[in-house]
C-alpha cells in the first residue's frame, strides 16, 4: 500500500512571529474543551472552530463545514490563514483530512488516513494487535456476511463481543449475553445496515472482564507523552445500566494509573503500538486513544481511537498544566517536547447532561437555563456539546448537550462541586448519571 508522505513542517512555519492562529475541526464537548484551553495560551492570536456549537460560538468564531469533505476543511484553513489545524473527531481523520493538509504543505494535528485506520477498521486494529503481540481479547473471526457470522455464533462462549468493522457513530459494539441478542445485532448491522456501511463486516471476539481505563497519548510518531488517565461511563443510566452511549461522564485522577501499571502499559502496549505503526509504514502523529481493560491477567486493548475521547477530553484538558497550543504545534512539526507536558494534581470530573430520549431518539430544541449560575461556582466550566445559541440563550441541538466539568482538591470534592453545578442547569427532559466516579469513591471509602 502506498502511504501518503507526511511532511515535516518546521516549527518556525507554525509559529508566525511567535503567535499562532489555530482552527479546530469538530463541534462537540471535546472541541469546546480544546478551544477553551487553546485560548489560554499566550502564543495564541486567534482560534476558530468548524462547525463548532452554541457554546463554542461564544468563545471563537465558528464556520459551517462538512466533516467528511477534506478539501473543504483545507480550503477553510487556507482562507483563514490558519497556522495549524487541530482535528478533533474521527470522521475527518478517517476520511483523510491530515493527508489533504500534508499534500498542500499546511500544518495539521491528527493522524493520516492510513494511521487513523486503527479506529476506522476494527478488523485492521485487531490484526495489528495480533501482529505486534499486544495484549487483546482473542478473536473468533472476521465475517463479511450475515450467514457466516451467524453460523460462527454456534461456537462461542457467552457473553461475547460483536464489533462492526467501520465507523458507526458509537453504535457498532455489543457485548451480547446470548444468541438472540447477538443475532438481532448482526441483522441490524449486516443486513439492515442500521449503522451504515461500517456495519457490513464484523469482528467477533471473546468478552474480557475488568475495569476500563482510557489512556490517551500525544505522539509525533517517535516521542510519546501520556495524557492524564481517565475513565469513561458509557452506559446511559446509573450502575452501568441501559444502552451504550458516546459517554455520560468521565473523571481523571492519577489514582487510575499507579506507576507500576503505567510502566507495564507503556512497555507492553503503548511503545509496541507506536513502533508497530511506524514499522508498517503508517507513522502515527496525533492523539492515540487506548481503550484498555484492566483484567486479572493484566491490561488488554479493547479498542483504539484516533483522537481524544469525549467526554474524557473534557476532564483531561481541564487538568492540563501546559501550553496546549505550543505542545500541539511542536508535535505537528515532529518535535514533541515531552518534558513540557505537566498536569495539575487535582482530579477532575465531567458530568454529561443529555436530552430526553438519548441515546435512542433524543428530543432536542429545549431552552437551557442556569449555565451562568453553574459557572459562577469556582472551578466549574460548562463545555457545550449539542447546543445552539440565539443571542445569549442556548437550546439543545443533539443528544449529549453539555459536559459540566470541574476539579477539586480530592475526587470527592470535585464530584460534589460538579453535581452542585449540574443542579443549577435545567432543560426539559434533561437527564444525567448521578454516579460519575461513584465506584472510585466507594472504593476509597472502603479502604479508609
Ligand atoms: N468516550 C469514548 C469515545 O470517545 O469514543
Amino acid at each position: 500500500m502506498r502511504v501518503p508522505l507526511r511532511l515535516t513542517i518546521s516549527t518556525r512555519s507554525v509559529y508566525r512571529c511567535g503567535y499562532m492562529k489555530i482552527l479546530v475541526i469538530g463541534g462537540g464537548g471535546r472541541e469546546h474543551a480544546l478551544v477553551w484551553k487553546l485560548r489560554q495560551s499566550p502564543r495564541i492570536e486567534k482560534v476558530w472552530c468548524a462547525p463548532g456549537n452554541g457554546g463554542i460560538s461564544a468563545e471563537a468564531e465558528c464556520f459551517p463545514i462538512n466533516q467528511a469533505d477534506t478539501a473543504a476543511m483545507a480550503d477553510l484553513a487556507a482562507k483563514l490563514g490558519a497556522d495549524l489545524t487541530v482535528i478533533g473527531p474521527e470522521l475527518p481523520l478517517v476520511s483523510g483530512v491530515a493527508d489533504e493538509f500534508a499534500r498542500r504543505e499546511m500544518a495539521s494535528f491528527g493522524p493520516s488516513k492510513a494511521a487513523a485506520e486503527l479506529e476506522g477498521s476494527k478488523i485492521y486494529a485487531k490484526e495489528f494487535l495480533q501482529r505486534h503481540k499486544i495484549p487483546t481479547a482473542r478473536a473468533y473471526g472476521f465475517y463479511n456476511s450475515f450467514d457466516s457470522a451467524n453460523a460462527a455464533l454456534k461456537n462461542v462462549q457467552w457473553p461475547m463481543v460483536i464489533k462492526a468493522d467501520g465507523l458507526c457513530g458509537g453504535k457498532g459494539v455489543l457485548v451480547a449475553q446470548n444468541y438472540d441478542e447477538a443475532k438481532q445485532f448482526l441483522e441490524r448491522s449486516m443486513e439492515k445496515r442500521e449503522f451504515g456501511e461500517g456495519g457490513a463486516r464484523v469482528l467477533l471476539e471473546h468478552a474480557i472482564r475488568g475495569e476500563e481505563l482510557s489512556l490517551i497519548v500525544m505522539t509525533d510518531s517517535e516521542r510519546v507523552a501520556a495524557m492524564a488517565p481517565a475513565r469513561d461511563h458509557k452506559r446511559v443510566f446509573d450502575n452501568d445500566e441501559g444502552p451504550n452511549t458516546g459517554g455520560m461522564g468521565a473523571y481523571s485522577s492519577d489514582e487510575l494509573l499507579p506507576a507500576e501499571l503505567g510502566a507495564r502499559i507503556e512497555k507492553q502496549i503503548v511503545r509496541p503500538a507506536i513502533r508497530g505503526m511506524a514499522s508498517e509504514g503508517r507513522p502515527y502523529l496525533g492523539f492515540l486513544y487506548f481503550g484498555l481493560m484492566l483484567t486479572a491477567e493484566g491490561p488488554s486493548v479493547l479498542e483504539f481511537n484516533c483522537r481524544m475521547g469525549d467526554p474524557e477530553a473534557q476532564a483531561i484538558i481541564y487538568r492540563m498544566d501546559f501550553d496546549l497550543a505550543e505542545a500541539l504545534a511542536n508535535c505537528a512539526a515532529g518535535k514533541l517536547d515531552v518534558d513540557a507536558i505537566h498536569w495539575k494534581r487535582e482530579p477532575s470530573v465531567c458530568v454529561v447532561m443529555a436530552s430526553e430520549g438519548y441515546p435512542t431518539s433524543p428530543k432536542v430544541g429545549q431552552h437551557i437555563s442556569g449555565i451562568q449560575d453553574a459557572e459562577a461556582i469556582p472551578g466549574v466550566k460548562v463545555f457545550h456539546a449539542g447546543t445552539r445559541r440565539e443571542g445569549s440563550d442556548y437550546y439543545t441541538s443533539s443528544g449529549r448537550a453539555l459536559g459540566v466539568t470541574c476539579g477539586g482538591a480530592s475526587l470527592s470534592a470535585a464530584v460534589k462541586t460538579c453535581y452542585e453545578a449540574v443542579d443549577k442547569i435545567e432543560f426539559s427532559g434533561a437527564h444525567y448519571r448521578t454516579d460519575i466516579a461513584g465506584r472510585a469513591l466507594k472504593k476509597s471509602l472502603a479502604t479508609l
